[in-house]
C-alpha cells in the first residue's frame, strides 16, 4: 500500500505519520507538503530516514508538479489533509482558503481520476462545514451544509468537488468530517496549544465573546486511527462523522488548563468576538462507530493532561514556533516556504 499523505508536515498530518508508520509499518508513505507557516518538518524529525517514509515539497495547487508526482509514485491512495485551517486568518485572507482548499482538492481529483477505480480519495473534512447548532442536537452526515466562515465555505467547496468526482467519474472518494482536535504539534494559534502557552508564560489569556461557545473535542491519535478505519473499510462515496462526544464550553477548558499548571483565573481576558462566530459544534459518529466499527481510544481525562505535558516538555518546540526559528530547519534543505 502507498499512500499520499498531503498536509503531512501539519498538525493532523503528522500525527498521522507517526500513527501509520507505527501501525501499518508495511505501507509507504509520502508527505506532499507546500511547508505554509502552518507545516513544520520538526514535527517529523523521527521520522528521517525511515525507509517508509517520502517527503516531497510541493504545492497541491501546481498541477504540473502534482502530475509528476503522481506519475513518479503510482500511489493506491491517498488522504488528502492539507489545507488553511484556521478561521480567524480565513477571515483576514479568504482568497488563501479559496486557493489551497477548493482550487488543490480539484488538482489532486484530476489526478487521481487518471489512476481509475483502485484508487481511493479520502478526502479529511471538518464539522464545521454543517454550520452551527444551538443548546440541543447534533451533526448527522444528513445535515445540511451551512458554513459560516470562508475557511469552513472553502471547506464546504472542496467536500461538494469531492462528492462530485465519485456522482460525476464513480471516483471512489470519500469524505470525512471531524470535530476539532487537539494534541502533540498543534499549532499554537488553535485555543488549546494557544492557551496552554501562554498560561505558562503567565501571558494573557484572549477568551472571545463570553466564553460560552461549544466545541466536542477529540484527541488527534483518535482522529488518526478513525481515518485509518475509514481508508481501509469505507464505502466509496459515503460520509463518515468522526466525534468523541466530549462537548466544552471554551471558557471550561481554558480553566482546566490553568488549574492543570497552577495558575490564576486572573489571566483570563475576555476579548472581542470573532465574527460570525459558530455557537456549538456536536458531532453524532454512530454511523462511524456502528458501520465500521471504530471508536475513540482516549477521553478528556486522559487526553487533555497528555497534551499539557507534552507541552511542559517541549517548551523548545513552541518558542521555535513563536520567534520564527522553526523556518530555518526546513529553507535550509529545501528552500522558500510558499507564501512567506
Ligand atoms: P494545519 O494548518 O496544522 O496543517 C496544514 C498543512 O497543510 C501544513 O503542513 C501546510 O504546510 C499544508 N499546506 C497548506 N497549503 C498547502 C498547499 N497549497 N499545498 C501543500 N500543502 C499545503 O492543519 P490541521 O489542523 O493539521 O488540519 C489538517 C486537515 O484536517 C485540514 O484539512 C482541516 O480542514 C482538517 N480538520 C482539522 C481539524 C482540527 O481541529 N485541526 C478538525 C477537523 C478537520
Ligand atoms: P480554534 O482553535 O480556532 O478552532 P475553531 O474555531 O476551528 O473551532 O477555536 C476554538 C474555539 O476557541 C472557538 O470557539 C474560538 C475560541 N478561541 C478563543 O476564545 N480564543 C482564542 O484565542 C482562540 C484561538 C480561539
Amino acid at each position: 500500500m502507498r499512500v499520499i499523505i498531503t498536509g503531512g508536515a501539519g498538525f493532523i498530518g503528522s500525527n498521522l505519520i507517526h500513527y501509520l508508520l507505527k501501525h501499518r509499518p508495511e505501507w509507504e508513505l509520502i508527505n506532499l507538503d507546500a511547508l505554509t507557516y502552518a507545516g513544520n518538518l520538526e514535527n517529523l524529525k523521527a521520522c528521517e530516514g525511515n525507509p517508509n517514509y517520502h517527503f516531497e515539497h510541493a504545492d497541491i495547487v501546481d498541477q504540473d508538479a502534482m502530475t509528476r508526482l503522481f506519475e513518479e509514485y503510482k500511489p493506491d491512495a491517498i488522504m488528502h489533509l492539507a489545507a488553511e485551517s484556521h478561521v480567524d486568518r480565513s477571515i483576514l485572507d479568504p482568497q488563501s482558503f479559496v486557493r489551497t482548499n477548493v482550487m488543490g482538492t480539484q488538482v489532486l481529483l484530476n489526478e487521481a481520476k487518471k489512476l481509475g477505480d483502485s484508487f481511493r480519495f479520502l478526502h479529511v473534512s471538518t464539522d464545521e462545514v454543517y454550520g452551527s447548532l444551538g443548546s440541543t442536537g447534533f451533526f448527522t452526515e444528513d445535515t445540511p451544509l451551512a458554513p459560516n466562515s470562508p475557511y469552513s465555505a472553502s471547506k464546504t467547496g472542496s467536500d461538494l468537488l469531492v462528492r462530485a468526482a465519485n456522482k460525476t467519474h464513480g471516483m471512489d472518494t470519500i469524505i470525512t468530517r471531524c470535530s476539532n482536535n487537539y494534541g502533540p504539534y498543534q499549532f499554537p494559534e488553535k485555543l488549546i496549544p494557544l492557551m496552554i502557552s501562554n498560561a505558562m508564560e503567565d501571558k494573557q489569556l484572549p477568551v472571545y465573546g463570553d466564553g460560552k461557545n461549544v466545541r466536542d473535542w477529540l484527541y488527534v491519535e483518535d482522529h488518526c486511527s478513525a481515518l485509518t478505519t475509514v481508508l481501509e473499510k469505507g464505502k466509496a462515496g459515503e460520509v463518515y462523522n468522526i466525534g468523541g462526544n466530549n462537548e466544552w464550553f471554551n471558557i471550561d477548558i481554558v480553566k482546566l488548563i490553568l488549574k492543570s499548571l497552577g495558575k490564576s483565573e486572573e489571566l483570563i481576558k475576555y476579548v472581542t468576538d470573532r465574527p460570525g462566530h459558530d455557537r456549538r459544534y456536536a458531532i453524532d459518529a454512530s454511523k462511524l462507530e456502528k458501520e465500521l466499527g471504530w471508536e475513540p481510544s482516549y477521553t478528556f481525562e486522559e487526553g487533555l493532561p497528555m497534551t499539557i505535558d507534552w507541552y511542559q516538555d517541549n517548551v523548545e518546540w513552541t518558542n521555535r514556533i513563536k520567534t520564527g526559528k522553526y523556518t530555518g530547519y526546513y529553507e535550509e534543505q529545501y528552500g522558500k516556504r510558499l507564501n512567506s
